[in-house]
């Protein structure tokens, strides 16, 4: 079986190292030259604590040829990127039966009915990954990448049988649930972390910030019509598993990139306006984060 892989940022990269532990063949999907040839002459390293594993993937660009090659994609760009990289989708993978979104947040759902594979997963990554250069990905945060059927075409594909040490697939029923939990965990983590320049455990360290994610949460909750006690207990797990990691929205914020806020705490905002539930800390924080996007590009375009 061949896998591919779109995106060279961390949670494709960790993706491509660690399945390149499996005996598939895993090609990674990049859109910068300078990456391809980083990886293709020193292959990808993965560090894991004091363990480090160099593997030489597949590199290919994304704008190449037909890749119809492919048996599996998975998907690993920035929601924000999922309409750019569907054209190439569409056009270039016309063989690949099964594909899996790792997306934050809920804003792809929007794509997947234009997709002509047989199979759709949602996968929901749990894990703390830094990107250190364009070949060198280090795993900062144990956890799992849970992944359920969207659409279920019997590809045979067993998602569980790739699991390997310190990097577990495991299957849920339910992709919505599974979803809606993911995006409670983002709503609450990722815009604090941002804002107060903290790490994930940081957040539980402070009585104050504590109180801050408990308002953030249960507005969530009532949103998504989640069980906020259930909901509490896995968010306080994410944190002390990832503890030392910096989320992706802060890491967007430190390296002047746009965020995921849309598709996380936007896609909240929306969804509370249609069923009239007031959510007024999780429009405070998506506004304290667009403002700081906002800064930022202006700060780029002045000089
Ligand atoms: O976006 C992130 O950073 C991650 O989804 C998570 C689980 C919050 C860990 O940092």
């Amino acid at each position: 079986m061949k896998i591919g892989v779109i995106g060279g940022g961390s949670i494709g990269l960790l993706f491509t190292a660690y399945l390149s532990k499996s005996p598939h063949e895993v090609v990674l999907f990049v859109r910068r030259e300078a990456q391809q040839q980083a990886i293709g002459t020193m292959g990808l390293t993965l560090k894991y604590g004091s363990s480090v594993y160099t593997c030489q993937p597949g590199v290919r660009l994304l704008s190449g040829a037909d890749h119809n090659d492919i048996d599996v994609l998975i998907v690993a760009v920035k929601s924000y990127n999922i309409e750019q990289v569907m054209p190439e989708i569409g056009e270039k993978f016309s063989r690949t039966r099964s594909i899996l979104f790792v997306q934050n947040g809920m804003q792809h759902l929007r794509v997947l009915p234009k997709l002509q594979m047989h199979s759709i997963y949602i996968g929901v990554v749990e894990h703390g990954a830094l990107k250190e250069s364009d070949h060198l990905i280090s795993h900062t945060g144990l956890g799992q990448t849970k992944i359920a059927p969207y659409l279920d075409g019997h590809s045979g594909i067993n998602w569980e049988k790739l699991s390997k040490e310190n990097f577990p697939f495991t299957y849920q029923n339910d992709w919505y649930a599974m979803l809606s939990e993911k995006l409670h965990i983002n709503a609450v983590i990722n815009p604090l972390t941002a804002i107060l320049k903290v790490t994930n455990g940081a957040l539980l360290t402070n009585p104050y910030w504590v109180y801050l994610m408990k308002q953030l949460s249960k507005e969530a909750c009532k949103v998504l019509n989640i069980k906020d006690h259930e909901a509490w207990k896995d968010l306080v797990t994410v944190c002390k598993n990832t503890s030392l990691n910096k989320s992706s929205m802060l890491r967007d914020i430190e390296n002047n990139r746009k965020t995921e806020i849309d598709a996380i705490n936007g896609f909240l905002l929306n969804s509370a306006q249609q069923k009239n539930i007031e959510v007024p800390n999780n429009r405070f924080v998506f506004q304290v984060i667009k403002g700081m996007e906002e800064s930022m590009e202006s700060r780029g375009n002045n000089g």
